[in-house]
């Protein structure tokens, strides 16, 4: 379902059943790392999926077994997946598989504890960056700040809006209204919206803390 959601014009959610069956198991606190890696990984699959699916395609000639043809692929799109670190690398491997031509470029930020405001500490994109289709993923938009200040760098070096998208696993109201009012030329595509933060600035109910459950560190 795309449409316009919390203020912002531009939201895919991806509805798909079995996107929703992966999620419970994602969200669910038992769910242990390796499973949790697998399973972000998958909805990145498919978040993948849905965020190329304007991609163009231009005709060729194929032979099969049985007869030559006139068959299509993909035309020229060149594409960058930027996961903010850390939690985003969770997502990489997932579009890698559906794209493998792509190149990784990284952005490292953390929010601080206190003032929940991202704290930059790496940033390394492609050269070549303005020429291609970017994806950037994080399976969090909590406030949306660190989503919000990763598509700043990346417009920064030159990229347009339209070439943007931002891929989450969940995002909560607050996180899309952020973006809407910062980057409301980038889309986003979701697996789910979830009710609201809390105080420590958690999506409720969301899945806790998707670095920590990724790497195992809590
Ligand atoms: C998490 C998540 C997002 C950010 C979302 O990262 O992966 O990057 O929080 O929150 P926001 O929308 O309020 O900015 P975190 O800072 O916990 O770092 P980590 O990925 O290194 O664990
Ligand atoms: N970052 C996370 O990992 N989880 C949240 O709920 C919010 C930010």
């Amino acid at each position: 379902m795309t449409g316009s959601i919390h203020g912002h014009e531009h939201v895919t959610i991806i509805d798909h059943p079995i996107v929703q069956h992966k999620l419970t198991i994602l969200r669910n606190k038992d769910t242990g790392s390796k499973k949790f890696r697998e399973l972000v990984k998958e909805l990145a699959m498919f978040a993948g999926y849905e965020a190329t699916r304007h991609f163009q395609l231009e005709p060729t000639r194929v032979t099969t077994p049985i007869c030559e043809t006139t068959a299509y692929t993909l035309k020229g799109r060149k594409v960058a997946i930027v996961p903010i670190l850390r939690a985003g690398l969770g997502m990489v491997e997932g579009i890698l598989e559906l794209i493998p031509a792509a190149r990784v470029g990284h952005i490292g930020l953390y929010r601080d504890p206190e003032t929940h405001l991202p704290i930059e500490y790496y940033f390394k994109l492609p050269e070549d960056i303005t020429t291609r289709e970017v994806l950037v993923v994080d399976p969090m938009l909590a406030t949306g700040g660190s989503a919000v200040a990763a598509i700043d760098f990346i417009k920064a070096r030159g990229v347009a809006a339209e070439k943007i998208r931002l891929l989450v696993i969940l995002a909560a109201p607050e996180g899309i209204q952020a973006l809407a009012e910062a980057h409301p030329d980038v889309s986003l595509y979701t697996c789910a919206i979830d009710e609201c933060l809390n105080e420590h600035a958690y999506i409720v109910p969301g899945l806790g803390d998707a670095g920590d459950r990724i790497f195992g560190t809590k």
